[in-house]
């Protein structure tokens, strides 16, 4: 099933091959425009037959970026060299899509940063402003101007970043987010509800939201309150539950092989929407008992993509398939 094709909406991958978005901090300067790293960074995943590359996080405002040298889609001016990226991308048979993201109270540029409640990560970061209702509505249009620019630069897969104790996933969890109105309490799924409905309005390609399925706190989510939240995600014409846990608080992680695949499987299974499946996934056989165990639709590669671009030929040579060539390597391959 690896290499099976999986189509959403008009959108046909030719794997289910995911490369999982991973912040470079290669900006050569601090305005957030597409560098030679990212270009041939990830057209070298596109040459390795990787089905979907998702562009890692990339600011919807610059008060949102985790670092200076983060990825912008906040300014017209960023539209360029991301279709670049996006030519460049296609021409070698893979999809890509972009990763939108506000990094709410764990941001570390200059200025303000902003957060549901002020209340800083941990002792090393800055205690952010709550944010008012103005911060909030034009933060939710960022994210609707950001969906806009991608879909002009050429993407064919958005992802809203709602994971890892960035700003939405500060509103999502009850550790980060004692609002008192309308955006806290029974109300925490309400800015992310707001997100996709804003970015539905400019875009009606294939959509997917990534998740911290548990918040691993005793008075955190666990992936109960993410299978409701999913439940929500679908109504709204969400596509796909990206699935990773964690980093909404500090915490030990207990990190082992496939560890967050049973979160993508009950999410799937219960919530009945489609999932991707990430976390020290390494091997080709482990990816296709995910898959044919039903546990997840797609199969997000992180860090084993950095070290081997050509993973999906790895993992094709360790299932017995044979993946075909990208042409100038057919002598090779
Ligand atoms: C990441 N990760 C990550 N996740 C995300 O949602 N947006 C991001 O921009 C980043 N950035 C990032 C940078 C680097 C260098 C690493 C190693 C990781 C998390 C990543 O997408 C993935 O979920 C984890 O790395 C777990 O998968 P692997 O690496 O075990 O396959």
């Amino acid at each position: 099933m690896l290499f099976s094709p999986y189509t959403i909406r008009d959108v046909t991958f030719k794997n289910r091959i995911v490369m999982s978005p991973m912040c470079m901090y290669a900006c050569d300067g601090e305005d957030g425009t597409v560098h030679n790293w990212h270009l041939v960074h990830y057209a070298t995943r596109a040459v390795g037959q990787v089905g979907l590359i998702i562009v890692e996080a990339t600011a919807v405002t610059p008060q949102g970026r985790i670092s200076v040298r983060d990825l912008g889609i906040w300014d017209d001016n960023h539209i360029d060299g991301l279709r670049t990226l996006t030519t460049l991308v296609h021409e070698q048979g893979a999809k890509i899509g972009i990763q939108l993201a506000h990094a709410g109270r764990k941001a570390t540029v200059s200025g303000e940063i902003i957060a549901p409640s002020p209340i800083p990560f941990d002792e090393t970061m800055r205690t952010p402003k709550e944010m008012t209702k103005e911060d909030i509505e034009e933060t939710i249009h960022a994210f609707q101007q950001g969906a806009r620019r991608a879909k002009e630069a050429g993407f064919d897969v958005i992802e809203i970043h709602a994971a890892h104790g960035y700003l939405i996933n500060e509103f999502l969890s009850p550790l980060t987010n004692k609002r008192t109105d309308e955006y806290g309490g029974e109300n925490r799924y309400r800015f992310l509800s707001e997100i996709i409905e804003a970015v539905k309005e400019v875009w009606n390609g294939p959509l997917f939201v990534r998740i911290s399925a548990h918040d691993y706190h005793p008075d955190g989510l666990t992936v109960k309150d993410y299978v409701e939240y999913a439940k929500q995600m679908k109504a709204q014409g969400v596509d796909l539950i990206d699935v990773s846990s964690g980093a909404v608080v500090p915490a030990k992680i207990d990190a082992y092989p496939g560890y967050q695949v049973p979160f993508a499987e009950t999410i799937r299974r219960e919530a009945n929407v489609p999932t991707g499946a990430v976390g020290l996934i390494t091997s080709g056989l482990q990816a296709e008992e995910i898959l044919r165990n039903g546990r997840a639709d797609l199969i997000f590669i992180g860090r084993e993509l950095l070290r081997n671009p050509y993973w999906p030929k790895t993992a094709s040579s360790e299932l017995g398939i044979s993946l075909e060539a990208p042409k100038p390597y057919v002598r090779g391959w």
